[in-house]
């Protein structure tokens, strides 16, 4: 019997063996730095002459790696290898496809600290905040394991005497995952899975920062045992093969995390039916947050700043989930605020390849420059407290940055910045809070630090996100506990890591046999 899903706990840093061991992988990926990286389709390696590169966001001049990039010749050569590897893939036994997921995550597992190291280089992940992605995909690939074993057994129906009938799931066909760069290897392996466990095959387009730690798992796959053609890795321009990809006849489906703009883009063109497409597609899409801690007037107030904190400035805010908005209660907006100032001024920014960093660099030039915009418009908007400094000469390291008495409506409270900005906002009383913490385009998370029972129950109901936290921070969703997925425009109210997410990779046949 399968053992029971327990999610994969967290390095302990503090202990020096740990860091010993995580000091050797990241030496070890030093050794790796500067490979090219194929295509694979169909299991063969295919070099272009057109590459990425992709660089370190600390260090601009450190390569991590130069990727080939499919061109729509290409992309619709793996279109055509993934309907060939359906065929059989579709039939395979949904324990046979679970045991090779299983045997991934033992790999995943024994290589943790390699694949984190990877994160720490590519993404610029702080070592803590690697190690929580890669346990994160390891929970993945565990979790939907189990899931396809569970929903294999289809779900009951009724009978009439003489009667047979049976209700079960089939998978759909060849899925096109884009996956995003700030959690490069959990989610980009979680959708990914999550397809194939269920019996698709796949197109998989990793986000253009980080294609090197997602080659690194497509080989793990490959080494698990996964047959050729099912999973096909495509990096590769949106603009060259996302919208091909997107709107080709033979897309079943797209799974889609990454901003609004491009989910909303692929949610369109999905929609229209191209001249011998035979199916309506499906799009999974993830998308951003505006989201939000309120602070109750009777909260632990300790707690309500690191909660506020760490929500904001975890993996430099550049999480959908991220606490980019605290809502204080006017009776203790003043206190909240100053422990908010001082414990921001402890954070350590730097390289993230030194144990004790807290934040290490925003992802590229392009988001280092939307997030000096929106510190800009901040400085307009409100006070600023703490932060505020960008650099961008030799990684594109932005300081940890809080205003205060920032309105409801301004744009710093609006408008998803996807950096280490947080907008300060203070409220009459409780109404007054849930109505601004609904006042965005968005719903992903939210959290509520207060010590009355009726504020709680208030908030359960009337908080539209889709995960929602008492007295702690918004981030960090564990897979199995916490299925992650917003309402509005944060998506299509999928839950990742949750006990339908298959179900939205699969549709259900109904048989009925007459005695
Ligand atoms: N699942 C992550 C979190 O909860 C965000 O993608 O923080």
């Amino acid at each position: 019997m399968v053992r029971t899903y327990q999610h994969e706990p967290f390095t302990n840093f503090k202990d020096e063996k740990n860091q010993e061991l995580f000091q050797e992988a990241l030496s070890y990926v030093n050794t790796q730095l500067g490979k090219t990286y194929p295509l694979i389709i169909n299991g063969e390696r295919i070099e272009t002459d057109e590459k990425t590169t992709s660089i370190n966001p600390s260090n601009k001049k450190e390569v991590i790696g130069y990727v080939s990039l499919a061109n729509q010749e290409l992309a619709e050569k793996a279109m055509n290898a993934a309907l060939e590897a359906f065929v059989d893939w579709k039939k395979w036994k949904a324990e046979d496809r679970a045991n090779i997921l299983f045997r991934a995550a033992a790999m995943l597992r024994r290589r943790k600290h390699e694949f984190s190291a990877y994160l720490v280089k590519e993404a610029g992940k702080p070592w803590n905040e690697a190690d929580a992605d890669t346990a994160e995909a390891i929970d993945f690939i565990e979790y939907y394991g189990r899931q396809m074993l569970e929903l294999t057994k289809g779900q009951p129906v009724n009978s009439r005497p003489g009667e047979y009938n049976q209700y079960n799931y089939v998978p759909l066909g060849v899925g096109v995952i884009i996956s995003p760069f700030n959690f490069p290897l959990a989610i980009m392996a979680g959708t990914a899975i999550a397809a194939i466990v269920t019996g698709n095959t796949i197109l998989l387009k990793p986000a253009d920062a980080t294609p090197v730690v997602a080659a690194k798992f497509v080989e793990l796959m490959e080494e698990a045992g996964l047959p050729k053609g099912v999973l096909n890795f495509i990096p590769g321009k949106g603009s060259i093969i996302g919208d091909y990809l997107v709107e080709h006849p033979k897309t079943r489906f797209v799974s889609f995390t990454g901003s609004r703009e491009v989910g909303c883009r692929i949610y369109e063109r999905a929609a229209k039916v191209q001249s011998g497409q035979i199916w309506l597609k499906r799009v999974i899409a993830e998308m951003g947050g505006k989201d939000t801690v309120l602070v109750d007037r009777d909260a632990d107030l300790e707690l309500a700043a690191s909660s506020i904190v760490y929500s904001a400035f975890g993996f430099s805010g550049q999480k959908c989930s991220a606490g980019s908005r605290a809502v204080i209660h006017e009776d203790v907006y003043d206190e909240v605020v100053e422990k908010v100032v001082s414990l921001t001024k402890t954070l350590k920014v730097g390289n993230p390849e030194s144990v004790d960093t807290y934040m290490g660099p925003v992802i590229h030039q392009a988001s280092f420059d939307k997030i000096m915009k929106y510190i800009e418009i901040g400085r307009t908007e409100g006070d600023l407290l703490v932060g505020g400094e960008g650099d961008s000469s030799n990684g594109f390291f932005v300081q940890p940055t809080v205003f205060g008495n920032i309105h409801q409506d301004a744009r710093l409270m609006k408008e998803e910045i996807f950096g280490p900005v947080v907008a300060v906002c203070k409220a009459r009383d409780f109404d007054h809070m849930l109505e601004i913490a609904n006042n965005t385009d968005y719903g992903l998370t939210g959290a509520v630090l207060s010590n009355t029972r009726a504020n709680i129950e208030r908030a359960r109901e009337g908080f539209h996100v889709g995960n929602l936290y008492f007295n702690r921070g918004c981030t960090g969703a564990i897979v199995g506990y916490q299925p992650f997925g917003g309402f509005n425009m944060s998506g299509t109210d999928s839950k990742a890591g949750g006990p339908d997410y298959l179900l939205l990779h699969m549709q259900a046949k109904t048989t009925s046999e007459m005695f």
